[in-house]
């Protein structure tokens, strides 16, 4: 077998040592008399993190937590380790700064185990559902989620910036394709420093046609539904490896999500949970927090003000104060994993908006022809797929949620 050494511990003519490799651990024994005294002394010289091959027989051990032990017959030193330099209670900080080796530990493997599963399932989930995978540019022209978040670039002395969604060019896109998704790279240059934001993060977006509100929405909730549903048969051991109450994940497969209006929502924050809003103002995390803790499935908030939300959400015929956007908030204070919306096809409507945004009509000239040559109802969202890891695996931070994060302050290793 081979593997990575977790832990060694021994006396002069025995030596116990935890063999790593991606599947488990896994305790092997080496005695001096069966090894013979030179390579015992090479064994007597093991630290954390060598890499070894091991020759052995493998028993049955009723108090491993794999059920076996190998008894070593021979082994040999691939690669030296000295003085690896994590050991136990170190801060988050420093285990940031040596993110390359602590990816290594039980708990960064289990997360990246939850991780793997979890885009593998948001394929699975479109592909079964007639979807197209398409890929949207990384430079871009303009902004779709706002100004203060962009990324520029020095692109060949043109100024640029960095795609902070794919949405733009796939609205172009579904005239061909109609039913489209990617899981791509998003960029925001988010200043805050909060547990939540990450400036560069794994985008799943999807964007579907002669599609109305409702159609969105439930796309959304059957995406949550089928990858929880599989993170749950695939990754038991992972989960358990987390401490994750996965009783809390169980009512997300069968349970309808609970939907309601940012106007309900206001009432319900200031009913249930003592916390006035003015209407008009976007929902905090302080009050996603209450709210996502009164329920045990995701809340679908819809019908937000205008004002808070994107250039080319759909007003509502009734009301044109409020657009047809929705924001999916995940149970136990974790917050928005979605943002949606059914997309405005009124032209007038778009540009001015834009206008009032002050944004330059020119740079979004492609983008107003798809409502120019046969346009049709459509809308879609965007999943943060690290935000999603991190409520599925219930993590505290979501620099955790993925291997090398990038925020403000932390761009290294
Ligand atoms: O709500 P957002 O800004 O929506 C859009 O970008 C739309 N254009 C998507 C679409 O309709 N195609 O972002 C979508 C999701 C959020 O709900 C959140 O999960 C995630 O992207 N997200 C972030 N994740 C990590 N770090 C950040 N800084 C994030 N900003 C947004
Ligand atoms: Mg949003």
């Amino acid at each position: 077998m081979d593997g990575f050494i977790e832990r060694e511990r021994g006396s002069n003519a025995l030596k116990f040592i935890q063999l790593r490799d991606f599947s488990a651990i896994i305790q092997c024994v080496i005695e001096k008399e069966i090894v013979g005294e030179e390579k015992f002394k090479t064994a007597d010289k093991i630290q954390v993190e060598y890499s070894l091959r091991i020759f052995g027989e493998v028993r049955e051990e009723p108090r491993s937590p794999v059920g076996y032990e190998i008894h070593v017959k021979d082994f040999e030193v691939v690669g030296e380790s000295n003085e690896f330099p994590i050991g136990k209670d170190f801060s988050e900080e420093y285990l940031l700064d040596v993110r390359h080796l602590w990816l290594r530990s039980r708990k960064m493997t289990a997360i990246m185990k939850v991780r793997s599963t979890v885009f593998g399932a948001i394929h699975d989930y479109f592909r079964k559902n007639g979807f197209y995978e398409h890929q949207s540019p990384i430079f871009m022209s303009s902004q779709c989620e706002g100004g203060s978040t962009l990324f520029k670039v020095n692109y060949f002395g043109h100024p640029l910036f960095l795609a902070q969604t794919w949405q733009l060019h796939a609205e172009a896109m579904i005239f061909a394709l109609e039913n489209i998704y990617t899981i791509a790279p998003s960029f925001r240059a988010e200043k805050s420093k909060t547990s939540k934001h990450l400036t560069g993060y794994w985008h799943a977006e999807m964007e579907i046609t002669w599609a109305d509100f409702g159609d969105v929405i439930d796309v959304g909730e059957g995406l949550i539904k089928h990858v929880v549903k599989t993170v749950l048969e695939e990754n038991k051991a992972e989960l358990e490896t987390l401490k994750r109450d996965v009783e809390k994940l169980k009512p997300i497969i069968d349970k309808p999500f609970k939907r309601m209006t940012y106007n309900e929502a206001l009432k319900i924050l200031k009913e249930k949970c003592k916390m006035e809003l003015e209407w008009g103002k976007d929902l905090r995390t302080l009050e996603e927090e209450a709210l996502t803790k009164l329920y045990d499935v995701p809340i679908i908030v819809t019908h937000y003000p205008k004002i808070v939300k994107a250039f080319y959400m759909r007003e509502d015929e009734k009301n044109p104060d409020v657009v047809l956007g929705c924001d999916f908030l995940a149970p136990e204070g974790h917050g928005e994993i979605i943002g949606g919306s059914q997309r405005e096809h009124d032209i007038k409507k778009i540009i001015k908006r834009l206008e009032e945004q002050g944004e330059d009509i020119k740079d979004y000239e492609f983008y107003l022809d798809t409502r120019k040559y046969g346009s049709v109802p459509h809308g879609g969202f965007g999943l943060g797929v690290e935000r999603l890891v991190k409520w599925i695996c219930n993590l505290d931070n979501i620099k955790d949620a993925i291997a090398f994060p990038r925020t403000m302050l932390r761009y290294g290793p």
